[in-house]
């Protein structure tokens, strides 16, 4: 349903998009997971025609995007990562005027509004101001804008930033019935446990360029290995950590050790053949070498171990390098973890 061939774009002297394929099947439920800045917003802008690219192709049910824009863009409902709306217009108004700009007929935009109240859950505050609106409920009328013409591809840009827990339900709920329904859905997002519980499959987006694509659970798989996280109490020192990691290092079936600093006092470990077995082995060795064990726990790999496995890095460590690029307070704040 969408496909995306050798998408390349440059702003300047920065590369955003690096010879980017990639291909949606129909019905999917589609993730585009990466860090801030990975390329996420240009990818979506070229594939919804808003944005040029200097070369690649894309093609929409067929459709190739960049030689008929508007045929392509019938097929297409976007949802932008950041939406102005208008404070003054009532929720329902904006959906009507939006209604006007598609040449919807006025009794069939009625009756799809009120499809949409339903579906979406707006009946209490449509006919509020939007000035008035929470988070949520701006993004509930941003989905419904996006759904108005009932495009067979729907692409949202990092929808549920900023949504409590229950309105990210709701809103993950509302897509998974849209995916079930037969709509096309592809979302970018950053939150890897947003993408590997709600995505059919996904790529990873790093700097640009496609470095992981597949099923969730594909992609873990073909990792191999398991993981152990240990949590230690507080080192005294970051001597007493470097020392830690060392004795980690040595121990037997441990293949790599990531002091994650991000997460308190945890480190992460790529373990072979793990089981009870080795957990026991482990602490006792770790107790041995006085390191100050809270806790081990085995798990399987996640999507992290994928980011990590690619980029050398986790994902909220890309991030964190990223803000701080921008910002010099966040920098600093970096430089004293
Ligand atoms: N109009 C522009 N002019 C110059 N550089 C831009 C422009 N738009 C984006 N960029 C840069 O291109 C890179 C990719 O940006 P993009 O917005 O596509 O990333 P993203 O994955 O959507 O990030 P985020 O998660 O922060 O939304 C970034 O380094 C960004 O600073
Ligand atoms: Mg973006």
């Amino acid at each position: 349903m969408i496909r995306l061939d050798q998408l390349s774009k440059r702003y300047g002297a920065l590369q955003a998009l690096d010879a980017v394929s990639l291909e949606v099947p129909a019905g999917c439920l589609y993730g585009l997971l990466g860090p801030n800045g990975a390329g996420k917003t240009t990818c979506l802008r070229i594939l919804c025609t808003l944005l040029s690219p200097d070369s690649g192709e894309v093609s929409i049910a067929g459709i190739n995007a960049l030689n008929d824009p508007r045929a392509a863009r019938e097929q297409l409902g976007y949802v932008a990562q950041e939406v102005a709306i208008d404070k003054i217009l009532t929720g329902r108004e904006l959906l009507q005027l939006q209604a006007s700009l598609y040449h919807l007929d006025p009794a069939a935009a009625l009756h799809r509004i009120d499809e949409l109240t339903e579906l979406l859950g707006m009946a209490e505050w449509l006919d509020r101001r939007c000035g008035t609106y929470s988070g949520g409920m701006r993004r509930r009328l941003d989905l419904a804008c996006g759904l108005l013409h009932s495009p067979a591809v729907l692409v949202l840009d990092e929808p549920t930033v900023g949504l409590d827990i229950e309105s990210r339900a709701a809103l993950w709920q509302v897509l998974q019935e849209l995916r079930d329904g037969g709509t096309t859905v592809l979302l970018s997002s950053h939150y890897l446990e947003e993408v590997d519980a709600l995505a059919d499959r996904l790529a990873i987006l790093d700097g640009g360029k496609v470095i992981a694509e597949g099923t969730p659970d594909g992609l873990k798989q073909e990792l191999g290995g398991d993981r152990v996280t240990l949590r230690v109490k507080e080192f005294a020192t970051p001597k007493e950590a470097q020392a830690a990691q060392g004795v980690l290092q040595r121990l037997d079936g441990v293949r790599q050790v990531v002091i994650n600093r991000a997460q308190g006092h945890a480190i992460n470990l790529v373990v072979e053949g793990g089981g009870p077995a080795l957990l026991d082995r482990l602490r006792q060795q770790l107790d041995e070498a006085a390191v100050p064990v809270f806790s081990l726990a085995q798990s399987r790999p996640s999507l992290d171990d994928v980011y990590l496995q690619a980029t050398g890095r986790t994902l909220m460590d890309a991030e964190l390098a990223s803000v701080s690029n921008r910002d010099p307070k966040a920098e600093k704040k970096q430089a004293m973890r």
